[in-house]
């Protein structure tokens, strides 16, 4: 409950959730480590993982875009097929199922009704289901067979900041420890790498001015903006793209780098700001591609890359983690971006108008 945590020396909850995330990445760590230092996960789980011939992930909001990414962590870590549906359209407009599915629910609250409307469809329907969620005894994880918990600790503010970021630790926990069980090669120590995102936080927490000069640069009259990224990149300009516009009031989309041309880029107008990521080496000079075409129709760039991939006009360059998981730390630019967008267009932050934290109706 809000009134029971405070904000501290902290103008808004957002800022003290987003400055919380490193601190979460290391909780993480801690929960799901055995005595011997290896990540470990609840056993029924990894059997659950391995039983499955499709896995479906079924969220809402920002959860949705966390599942986005965590499909990519679970195809390629451990080798299952995954499909991520909003779960508002899941429930009437469901695909054709495969034979074994295991159903994962992704919400922060685990209250989200149109969730849990498909969690009791599912369970009628005889197949196994594991929640993650922030939330210990919340109906999701209590009617679904397993539960897995973010440890983030309450998020106050509306807009999800340190959900998501936990969310992307724990599915990536999720696919590295089932791959392991599959005797797969996986691709790096993620304790290791989940310390390294950690340290990465730290590095763009102590830059906060950057992103307040970017956000008042860019975004302090415009109308709209994109954001722009292939590969992860682009999973992670919807989650952009969704912040800003919940509590700037902006009106923000976020595309795949190449499908702008099919439309989009015919609302670029001179001055119109298109935020950039470029984490992804094997993307990396047409994601640059695409910024061209856009500031070749008047749009101002803002390029966020990784160190390594940067070159010379980029904005802000974030501290280099693994490829695989860039998403942990590419969105910390935009979390604070959308946030001084927010206080510069005189917002309520913690409370946009008619958003609620946990929509509990259909
Ligand atoms: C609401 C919140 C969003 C959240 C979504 C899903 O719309 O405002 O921030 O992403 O619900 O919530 P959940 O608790 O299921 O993750």
């Amino acid at each position: 409950d809000a009134s029971d945590i405070e904000k501290g020396t902290y103008p808004h909850y957002m800022l003290k959730e987003i400055d919380e995330q490193p601190a979460v990445m290391r909780k993480i760590i801690q929960n799901y480590q055995d005595e011997n230092g290896e990540l470990e996960i609840d056993s029924d789980i990894v059997t659950a993982m391995n039983d499955a011939d499709r896995i479906y992930i079924i969220a809402a909001g920002t959860s949705y875009h966390a599942g986005l990414v965590g499909k990519q962590f679970i195809e390629r870590m451990a080798q299952i097929p995954v499909e991520v549906h909003i779960s508002s359209e899941f429930g009437y407009n469901m695909p054709l199922l495969s034979k074994k599915p295991l159903f994962i629910f992704i919400s922060q609250s685990g209250e989200t009704a149109d969730s849990r409307q498909v969690l009791v469809q599912v369970k009628e329907m005889g197949h196994k289901s594991l929640t993650i969620t922030n939330v210990p005894g919340s109906t999701l994880s209590r009617e679904a067979d397993h539960t897995m918990l973010l440890y983030a600790g309450p998020e106050i503010a509306v807009a999800s900041t340190k959900a998501y970021t936990a969310q992307l630790a724990v599915l990536a926990i999720l696919a590295e420890v089932t791959a392991k069980s599959r005797a797969m090669e996986v691709p790096f120590n993620l304790v290791q790498e989940l310390g390294i995102v950690a340290n990465a936080m730290e590095v763009l927490r102590d830059s906060k001015e950057d992103f307040e000069m970017i956000a008042h640069e860019y975004l302090s009259t415009t109308r709209n903006c994109f954001f722009i990224g292939r590969g992860i990149d682009f999973y992670v300009g919807l989650e952009g793209a969704l912040k800003l516009k919940e509590i700037s009031y902006i009106q923000a989309e976020g595309f795949a780098g190449g499908e702008l041309k099919h439309g989009t880029i015919a609302l670029i107008e001179e001055g119109t700001p298109v935020i950039a990521l470029a984490t992804q080496k094997f993307v990396n000079l047409s994601i640059r591609g695409n910024v061209k075409e856009v500031v070749a129709r008047g749009a101002n760039p803002c390029i966020i890359s990784m160190d390594g991939l940067n070159m010379e006009d980029d904005r802000f360059v974030i501290p280099e983690v693994h490829e695989l998981l860039t998403p942990l730390i590419s969105v910390v630019p935009v979390q604070l971006i959308s946030y001084y967008a927010a206080l510069h267009r005189d917002c309520d932050v913690d409370k946009p108008r008619n958003l609620a934290k946990s929509v509990t109706v259909e």
